[in-house]
């Protein structure tokens, strides 16, 4: 196997690192987040009034993402990142009971007995996706970015809206908009992606078939007006906004850099084809499938590990509280960076490495702290959409890895950047010989 060292985020010394304000830390990677933070538990600065803490450290997080709700608060940072004005009242920025309100009447749509119609949906983007790769592929490189937010945005569609394949009205649609939300995410244009998102959403709520598809789904409310929901409509709208920017860019931007990662390991791709050839898998993948296929979690893992597409989140203290040595008052803030702490010169070796099969074969990996990988963070917070994220992921990849072969279409590195998620900083080609 080839060990290939993908590019990391560009990250100054702590002496060149500026930090004018909590929300330039937490967005501006390039000029805030030292790279001392990958040798240190923690760093800290006053900024204004308040301190605000850089942390990697896994204790310490462990303290913070479990800590009693309310403990730590989500900032209201987070209302100007995500773009208040378009996404008011979700579970993300609702507190206290409201947030319970919204988690109570949310609660089915992740709820894994939905899991088995999401599957077919899965795999029904994933075939269509090679289908159109191997018309594409003998003209020259197909882009792995394009390609996989396709897939997961029409999954998200289908999971809030059950718009039927044949629908071909609603596919356009989808596709048109997940080109154009990918152009506006290169430009950083949030409320640009936002606005693009809730047309889909008006255009789908109207016309989908959601309530014969799925009767345990929240959003049924939107097309069904004779449905009740302890949320209105309004409400429902931005949290599918929510399930739809949470959901589908962050797993599009994971499979994309599995599928760079592994066109550099031509070992671990051959493996992960003889993996999927001994489990059995059929042409659609079953949810006994998802647990067959350890060295294809294990190598989505290890791309989560370098690049968590969600790689910081924030909190606020709300009462004093010492965390990895350092004193904080009520209302300092946290950072969590996780992109940090999966390449943590403590916690791992060769920490800037690919290695498929670390979460296989690595003493540190396996015997590491629970909270030294966390993907999808943990507590209260916790991603509520990990399994879905974790399903569409492995059908994808396993559907691509069995039907070509991959090559990086250049020899040049393709860095990341830190847009609210952590994407290539330019488009992904790959050359796929088909495996026949
Ligand atoms: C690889 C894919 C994904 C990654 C890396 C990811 C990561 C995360 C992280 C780190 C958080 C915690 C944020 C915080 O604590 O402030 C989060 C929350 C969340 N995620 Fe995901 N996510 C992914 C996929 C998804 C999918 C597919 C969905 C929906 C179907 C989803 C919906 C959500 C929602 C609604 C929250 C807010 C939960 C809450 O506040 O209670 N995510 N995600």
């Amino acid at each position: 196997m080839n060990d290939f060292t993908p590019s990391g985020l560009e990250l100054p010394e702590l002496a060149r690192a500026h930090w004018p304000s909590a929300a330039r830390v937490l967005s501006d990677p390039g000029h805030c987040w030292p790279r001392e933070l990958l040798e240190q538990p923690a760093i800290t600065r006053h900024v204004g009034r308040r301190q605000v803490m850089l942390l990697a450290d896994p204790d310490a997080l462990q303290a913070v993402l479990t800590a009693r709700e309310g403990v730590f608060q989500r900032p209201r940072l987070y209302d100007r990142i995500v773009g208040r004005q378009v996404a008011e009242d979700n579970l993300v920025l609702a507190r206290g009971p409201n947030r319970e309100r919204h988690r109570r009447a949310l609660a089915p749509f992740w709820h894994p007995r939905r899991m088995a119609a999401g599957l077919a949906v899965m795999n029904e983007s994933a075939g269509r996706l090679v289908e159109r790769w191997a018309a594409e592929a003998p003209a020259g490189p197909v882009d792995a970015v394009a390609g996989a937010l396709r897939v997961t945005l029409t999954n998200i569609c289908h999971l809030l809206f059950g718009f039927g394949a044949e629908d071909a009205a609603c596919m356009v649609d989808v596709e048109a908009v997940a080109a154009e939300i990918d152009s506006h995410a290169r430009a950083g244009a949030i409320n640009d992606i936002a606005a693009a998102l809730l047309r889909l959403i008006d255009r789908l709520s109207l016309s989908s078939p959601v309530v014969a598809v799925d009767d345990d789904n929240p959003f049924a409310a939107l097309a069904d007006t004779s449905r009740s929901s302890e949320l209105s409509r309004a409400e429902l709208v931005h949290n599918a906004l929510l399930f739809m920017t949470a959901g589908h860019e962050t797993s599009a931007l994971t499979l994309a850099w599995a599928l760079w990662l592994l066109a550099h390991d031509t070992g671990a791709q051959e493996a992960l084809y003889d993996e999927i050839h001994a489990a059995g898998v059929g042409d659609i993948l079953t949810l006994d499938d998802l647990q067959r296929l350890p060295g294809l979690n294990a190598a989505l893992d290890e791309t989560m590990r370098l690049f968590p597409t969600a790689p910081i989140i924030a909190r606020q203290a709300s009462a004093q509280v010492t965390l990895a040595g350092t004193d904080l008052e009520a209302g300092d803030v946290i950072l969590v960076c996780f992109y940090a702490l999966h390449r943590h010169r403590r916690l791992w070796h060769a920490p800037d490495t690919f290695r498929a099969r670390r979460f296989l074969d690595d003493e540190d990996a396996i015997s590491r702290h629970r909270f030294a990988f966390l993907p999808f963070s943990a507590g209260p917070h916790i991603c509520v959409g990990s399994s879905i994220a974790v399903a569409q992921m492995t059908v994808a990849l396993a559907t691509i890895v069995r039907r070509f072969r991959l090559a990086p279409a250049h020899g040049r590195q393709i860095p990341p950047r830190f847009l609210i998620t952590l994407r290539p900083q330019e488009p992904v080609p790959l050359l796929l010989t088909p495996r026949d």
